[in-house]
Formats: structure tokens, C-alpha cells, sequence
């Protein structure tokens, strides 16, 4: 590597502002699978959450600074002290913990919003770092909706901060408002106008609202950015955050040009991409940059050719390099232990022993229903045995009989039989408007809770049939919500089969567990809501 080289710090906001965003929400047990994989990858700064704005929030940055050792581990809490001591609580436990600190310095925030003058927003800032400082060395500042704001304001409030102890300071596009050219020219002044910035980090914090996140970090870095806030597959906040992956990859492949790159293991990015999709149902567009099914496909003919001739000719980087596996081993029935070990391997997958043997018995079965099973096959079963929350019921059995009458009036009749974790079986019979509506009418019915279905998606695992011509596998995503004191909560379900009745069953039954587990836990359950546990 090049004396001069710079490392750029990656801090990965996948599970904060990424988890913010709608639909993306997570359970405690995918935070911590997302957090230990962010971990693997090499990220530097993991923010794991925004502990005072919920109790789901403070219990995960806990459980997440209580393993994660090789980054560090950061929380957001706006300029207040009641949330600077909630941060602290919540990462008492980290090996390398973070405060960040955020107030907004542009002038329609500071008044519409905060109803603050600038004076007050500094002396505020000021004194909240110095509070987060008695606590933590290591504080970092944001300006929110910094590009909007006047720059040399900004450079004052940054000044002021790192004289009162900030290490990094971070300079937002909050609403993905900057061009590239303007927003690199934006931080060279920041950088050459902050008075102590030789005392901080400079950090950069993109949205995406113009599709423009990743070429706004990347001019940053250009023009001497040292720290790059991102998200995993670019979830985030409406239009998203900037990609993680894209960034990494294009200081990577570009360090010819930038003479910068990160401490990022980039064969870890694929899997990262992956679990993110996969926790989050959020699915990643085919022709996505370097995740995307199509990244390294290659269609026309005349670029066949060319690659088969030479990769080089339409390829920039090898699909290794961000941990696409090499070989297309294909695993079926007569696979044992040590070839399904191996593809796990290969597909960055790190489970214990007791999981590894159950997924194994569970891979033993689906192969005997299908001729193959695909990576995503495996990765489906990974995902049952390691992130879901613990089941309050599980399903036994079901039928459905469905039909239209010669009008197209559809009838369904569904019938259902739960196991409750204290041993107890339920069983309920319903009539619907079609074969999912009774049976999830039924689930409602012995479960004792009637949340909203905000979301259903079915789709195939691979597209239709497997390359061998064995059935794909169904996968349903469903999100359930209700409102509680007035605001509303969300659970998504996953849910995997061959019979796209039971995936659907399963999805809807992995959600209602899922809020289940969350509700019991908030003050006042049960009772205000006719829930039976
Ligand atoms: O977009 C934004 O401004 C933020 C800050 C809180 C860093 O997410
Ligand atoms: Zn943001």
C-alpha cells in the first residue's frame, strides 16, 4: 500500500437510521446477527441505535455493546441531557463506545422546529458535548441538515465542539438536498474554515432523496472527508442512506484515483447484503451496484464473448472480491455434513454447533422435497434457527379448503391448530374471503390478537424453478401492525415452504410471535389490549 494512502473510517448507521426507515424494523435478535456480521465486515463505528426513543432501542444497543469488541459501538441522543444519559446507559458495556451527539444548525430547522437562535444552538451544543464528555472520550458532533446551513455557522458550531472535546464532527446532507461538485467544494471549505479541525475527524452523512448519496460521500472523500456515514444495501430514511457496499467497492476498485481506502473485508459485503435483505424483507433491485443479482451478469452475446475471452473486458472487479462464492456446489439429498458445512463456509456463514446440527436436519428434510437446494435455501433455513424471536405459539397443523361460486364469489375454510410454548394446543375453524384471510382470521382467534396486515408479499426464493427444474421455494414477508398509546408499531414474519399457504402461515405466525414478545414487555401488558399470552 502507498505511503500516503489515507484510511477512510467507515461508520455503519444500517441499525439506526437504516432501521428507521419504514418497514425496516428489526427484532433484538436480527440487531445483533446484523450487528456481529457489521463486525466481521470491518466496519469501524457500528450505531447501533437511538436509545431514549424506545424501549426496543436502549435493550438493543445493550445487548449489542455487550459482544461486539473489533468496532466501536455508537448510539444517537439529540443535545439533551435526559438523552446523553440514556446513551451512556445503554453503552455502559462497550469495549469502544461512542456518543453521538446531533442538533440542527440550518436556518428552517432553528426556527421552525427548535425555535432556537443560531446563539442558542451553539452555547446548546457546546454544553452538550462537554456533558457527553464527562462520560466518554470518544463524542462525535453532527449538524443536522448541515449543507442547509449557513457554512461558516457551521465551522463556528464545529470549532466550538471540538474545543470543547468532539472528535469527529459530522456534516449531514440530511434531506439529499447537495450536488457532488458543490458538496465536495462544500467540505474542502469546512475543513480549511473550521478553526481545531486538525483535532477532529470530518465526517460526511448522505441521503439519497436525488440519488445522489454515494457521489456526494465519494466528492467528500475527494476533498478530505476522513469518516463516511452509510447503510448497509443504502436503507435508510426515505430514499435511503448512502450504500455501504458501493462506497467500500469504489474506493476499492478506484484507489488508482483516490489513493484512499477503508479497513473494510470486502468478500464479507455480499453476506452483509444478504442478512440486511433478508432481516428486513427489504429486497434488493436486481441491477443494484454490487449486490444486485445482475451486477455480474453477463446477457449480450458480444460481452459473453468478450468475457469468456478476457473478464477484464467487461468486468471491473470479480464477483470473490465482495464473497460471491465461486463454486456452484449443488447440494441435494445425498449431500452429508461436511459438504453442507463447507457451502456454509463459503457463503460467510458462521453458526454453532448446536444450530449447525439443526439446520442440518432441517436442510436433510427439504432436500428430500426438493431434487436441490439453493444458497438461498440454506441461507432461508440459517435465518429460522438463528434471528427469530422465541415462539409464544407454533403451528401444528392446518387445512384449507377454498373455491368461487360461478359468480367469482370466493368462500374459504380454514382450520388451524397452534401449540402454545406452556403445552397447551388450540385449534380453530373459520370461514374468509379466501384461503389466507380464514386462516389468518383463525390465528387471530386463538392467539387473541388482532393486529392490522400492513404488508404480504409472496415471492419464490429463486425464480420459479431451481436450474435442475425443482420447485423454488415460497417466501412470504408479512408486516403486522397495531397502534399502541397512540403510536404505531410494526412486526415483520418471514416465513419459508414448499406450499405457499403454509409460507404464508408461518410468516403471519412469525409476526404476531414477534409482537407478542415485544408487547408483554411494555408496561401495562397485558390489559389494555384483550391479548391472551
Ligand atoms: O440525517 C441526519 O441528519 C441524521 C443525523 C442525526 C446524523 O441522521
Ligand atoms: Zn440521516
Amino acid at each position: 500500500m502507498n505511503d500516503k494512502m489515507r484510511i477512510i473510517k467507515i461508520f455503519d448507521t444500517t441499525l439506526r437510521d437504516g432501521e428507521q426507515a419504514p418497514g425496516c424494523s428489526m427484532n433484538l435478535n436480527e440487531k445483533v446477527e446484523v450487528a456481529k456480521r457489521l463486525e466481521k465486515l470491518g466496519v469501524d463505528i457500528i450505531e447501533a441505535g437511538f436509545p431514549v426513543s424506545s424501549a426496543g432501542d436502549m435493550e438493543a444497543v445493550k445487548a449489542i455493546s455487550a459482544c461486539i469488541k473489533d468496532s466501536a459501538v455508537a448510539c444517537l441522543c439529540r443535545c439533551l441531557e435526559k438523552d446523553i444519559d440514556a446513551g451512556w446507559q445503554a453503552l455502559s458495556k462497550a469495549e469502544n463506545p461512542r456518543l453521538h451527539v446531533f442538533l440542527a444548525t440550518s436556518p428552517v430547522h432553528m426556527e421552525h422546529k427548535l425555535k432556537m437562535t443560531q446563539a442558542q444552538v451553539l452555547e446548546q451544543a457546546v454544553f452538550c458535548v462537554k456533558y457527553a464528555k464527562k462520560f466518554c472520550n470518544d463524542v462525535e458532533f453532527s449538524a443536522e441538515d448541515a449543507f442547509r446551513s449557513d457554512p461558516d455557522f457551521v465551522c463556528k458550531v464545529f470549532g466550538a465542539v471540538i474545543n470543547a472535546g468532539a472528535l469527529t464532527v459530522n456534516f449531514p446532507d440530511t434531506v439529499g438536498y447537495a450536488m457532488p461538485d458543490e458538496f465536495g467544494r462544500r467540505i474542502r471549505y469546512v475543513k480549511e474554515n473550521t478553526p481545531g479541525m486538525e483535532r477532529a475527524r470530518l465526517s460526511v452523512h448522505c441521503h439519497n432523496d436525488l440519488g445522489l448519496a454515494v457521489a456526494n460521500s465519494i466528492a467528500a472523500i475527494a476533498n478530505g472527508a476522513d469518516q463516511i456515514e452509510c447503510t448497509v444495501n443504502g436503507i435508510g430514511e426515505r430514499a435511503g442512506n448512502a450504500s455501504l457496499e458501493e462506497i467500500v467497492m469504489a474506493l476499492k476498485v478506484r484507489r488508482d484515483y483516490f489513493n484512499a481506502d477503508t479497513r473494510i473485508d470486502t468478500t464479507q459485503v455480499y453476506s452483509a447484503s444478504r442478512l440486511v435483505s433478508q432481516v428486513t424483507g427489504i429486497k434488493i433491485q436486481p441491477n443494484k451496484a454490487i449486490v444486485g443479482d445482475n451486477a455480474f451478469a453477463h446477457e449480450a452475446g458480444i460481452h459473453q464473448h468478450g468475457v469468456l475471452a478476457n473478464r477484464q473486458t467487461y468486468e471491473i472487479m470479480r464477483p470473490e472480491a465482495i464473497g460471491i462464492p465461486k463454486s456452484r456446489i449443488i447440494l441435494g439429498k445425498h449431500s452429508g455434513s461436511h459438504a453442507f458445512e463447507a457451502r456454509l463456509k463459503e457463503l460467510n456463514i458462521d453458526i454453532d454447533e448446536e444450530t449447525f446440527k439443526k439446520v442440518f436436519s432441517q436442510f436433510k428434510d427439504l432436500a428430500d422435497k426438493k431434487k436441490t437446494v439453493s444458497d438461498r435455501d440454506i441461507e432461508a433455513l440459517v435465518m429460522d434457527n438463528t434471528v427469530s424471536v422465541p415462539e409464544t405459539w407454533r403451528l401444528d397443523h392446518w387445512t384449507v379448503t377454498t373455491g368461487a361460486d360461478s359468480k367469482r364469489r370466493s368462500a374459504a375454510f380454514g382450520e388451524i391448530r397452534l401449540l402454545h410454548k406452556d403445552g397447551e394446543s388450540k385449534i380453530f375453524s373459520v370461514k374468509g374471503d379466501g384461503p389466507l384471510d380464514s386462516i389468518f382470521k383463525a390465528v387471530n382467534k386463538i392467539t387473541g390478537v388482532e393486529p392490522e396486515l400492513e404488508l404480504y408479499e409472496l415471492g419464490a426464493i429463486t425464480d420459479g424453478m431451481d436450474a435442475d427444474g425443482s420447485s423454488s421455494q415460497g417466501e412470504t414477508m408479512v408486516r403486522i401492525a397495531l397502534d399502541i398509546d397512540g403510536s404505531r408499531r410494526c412486526w415483520n414474519g418471514r416465513g419459508v415452504s414448499t406450499d405457499v399457504i403454509e409460507s404464508s402461515i408461518k410468516a403471519y405466525l412469525s409476526a404476531v410471535n414477534a409482537m407478542l414478545h415485544d408487547i408483554k414487555k411494555l408496561p401495562g401488558f397485558p390489559g389494555s389490549l384483550n391479548i391472551c399470552f
